[in-house]
């Protein structure tokens, strides 16, 4: 499968409009990034609602009640984060699928495929009569999410001029945000309409679904993947008609040629272990963990929870998820802004630093003033929230954009949607890790688990410092030279293959 991407990382190669029939297409397809974040938003303020435990998980409803025998505990159980981490463990195993689709179909019909799946997944869950039905559900909508996120990024990039192209690839992650923001909303408002509050929250995801579906038979295939299948004269015209000027050739034959020499490469994944892949393949996984060990997520997923145990009543733990995911979504704008101006490394380790402070902070009031059965003084409460909106700040302009921009960048051509399939999946596993381990993290390790995501924060800071070389301003196609070459460490893997087998 070809990624075609400008020769030059910055300077516009070609000579292209930003047309409306693009960015129609552009807003679009980021329908998926919205679906995403609202399935990462609505999950939590869901298994904080009374009406959906009484129906689904009345052990744990039971045991909110008496609350005030174990604070950490009380939404440990191990089915009800499944109910929020089946979902990903569906979508790793659906992205490499998606992945062969996408090539052999096109981009186009991967996201009505995904549309059609986030649709049957809504009506599931929605209308969920039995546990059953409701994981069920949670399977279908993470097979649309594997579709989503493997065929969306990759169709912005494909579709955008490419002087565009960097600021496009953060507006899928722009998307995300929005999607938690608007769960994040929509839990606040359905948490009061009782007993069916929880099957608005869940059904509400029906909306951008179907605003894909639909969406997506009038946007256009994209040139690249009309091209690799050999359709090479609708290639052509699709590409005149997204780029708005008559002079579309120079463009088109660099497809060609770049169609060419990824169809030379019969097996990109074994590609992908050869030593000289390894520098990307490794930090794009590494990413991946680290992204997740930030525990982003356990403040995604579990905001109104998290902050029901730390003393806040269900309404006022909703209102304080609904600031994390405005500040969240105004911050990803501050990414935007810097991440070609200060460079990824200095967002990555500025965040580190950022993020590492707010973790102490928050692991160090939680472990002085919250017993593990009293509740937290309105004053202690406060700061944890101040401070946890401080940390998704920091995650929000740095680890959250850049785990998905650098996979997509630092890929030779020929490896790049493979490697990039597999970052994606990589992401897929350890949310799902952090899914359905956190609530029995919070139990056992009380404040711990905060102590525990900042010594992660700690080793992905080291890693960035040393490992991660800065990207900013490179041409796309010359990372090998100017990058992984003159790299202190990266640098053994860049001798000729023949040296390096031999050295094996
Ligand atoms: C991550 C998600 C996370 C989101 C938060 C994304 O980059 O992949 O796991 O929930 O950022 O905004």
């Amino acid at each position: 499968m070809a990624v075609v991407v400008s020769s030059n990382g910055n300077a516009p190669a070609f000579e292209a409009k930003l047309t409306v029939y693009v960015f129609i297409c552009v807003v679009i397809a980021a329908f998926g990034g919205l679906i995403f974040g609202y399935d990462i938003g609505i999950s939590g303020g869901v298994t904080a609602m009374d009406d959906f435990l009484k129906e689904f998980f009345p052990a744990v409803w039971e045991r909110k009640k008496h609350a005030h025998e174990n604070n950490y505990c009380k939404y440990d159980n191990q089915f009800l984060q499944l109910f929020t981490s089946s979902l990903y463990l569906a979508a790793l195993v659906a992205s490499f699928f998606a992945s062969a689709v996408c090539s052999k179909l096109g981009r186009k019909p991967t996201m009505q495929f995904a549309s059609i799946f986030f649709l049957i997944g809504v009506g599931l869950t929605a209308g969920a009569v039995n546990l059953i039905m409701l994981i069920f559900g949670r399977i279908l909508l993470g097979f649309g999410v594997g579709f989503g996120n493997q065929a969306v990024p990759l169709f912005l990039s494909e579709i955008a001029p490419a002087q565009l192209r960097g600021g496009l690839n953060i507006v899928f992650q722009l998307m995300v945000t929005i999607g938690i923001l608007i769960a994040n909303l929509v839990n606040y408002f359905t948490a009061t309409v009782h007993p069916y509050g929880w099957r608005i929250a869940l059904g509400g995801a029906a909306i951008p679904a179907v605003i894909l579906l639909f969406g997506s038979l009038i946007i256009c295939e994209t040139p690249t993947s009309l091209i690799e299948r050999n359709k090479n004269e609708e290639g052509k015209e699709a590409l005149r008609k997204i780029r708005g000027v008559e002079d579309i050739n120079e463009e088109y034959e660099s497809i060609v040629h770049a169609c060419e020499i990824s169809n030379q490469v019969k097996d990109p994944f074994r590609k992908l272990l050869k030593p000289a892949s390894r520098p990307p393949f490794i930090i794009g996984m590494l990413l991946q963990l680290f992204q997740q060990f930030t525990g982003i997520n356990a403040i995604m997923f579990y905001a109104p929870v998290l902050f029901q145990t730390v003393g806040f009543g269900s309404d006022a733990a909703l209102l304080s998820a609904v600031i994390t995911g405005t500040i969240n979504v105004l911050s990803t704008f501050v990414g935007i802004y810097l991440v070609d101006k200060t460079g990824r490394r200095f967002l990555l380790l500025q965040s580190s630093v950022h993020m590492l402070i707010c973790q102490l902070i928050i692991g160090i009031i939680l472990a002085k003033d919250l017993g593990t059965t009293g509740t937290l003084g309105k004053p202690q409460a406060l700061v944890v929230v101040i401070f946890v909106c401080v940390y998704v700040m920091g995650f929000a302009w740095s680890w959250g954009p850049l785990g998905w921009l650098i996979p997509s960048e630092t890929f030779p051509l020929e490896t790049r949607s493979a490697g990039f399939a597999v970052a994606v999946s990589c992401n897929m596993f350890f949310t799902f890790v952090i899914a359905q381990a956190f609530l029995s993290m919070l139990c056992g390790m009380r404040s711990g688990i905060f102590f525990f995501f900042s010594a992660w924060i700690v080793v992905m800071g080291l890693f960035a410092m040393f490992f991660i070389p800065e990207t900013k301003g490179v041409a796309i196609d010359d990372m090998r030279e100017s990058v992984w070459k003159p790299h202190w460490f990266w640098k053994r893997y860049m001798l000729d293959e023949d040296d390096v087998e031999k050295r094996n």
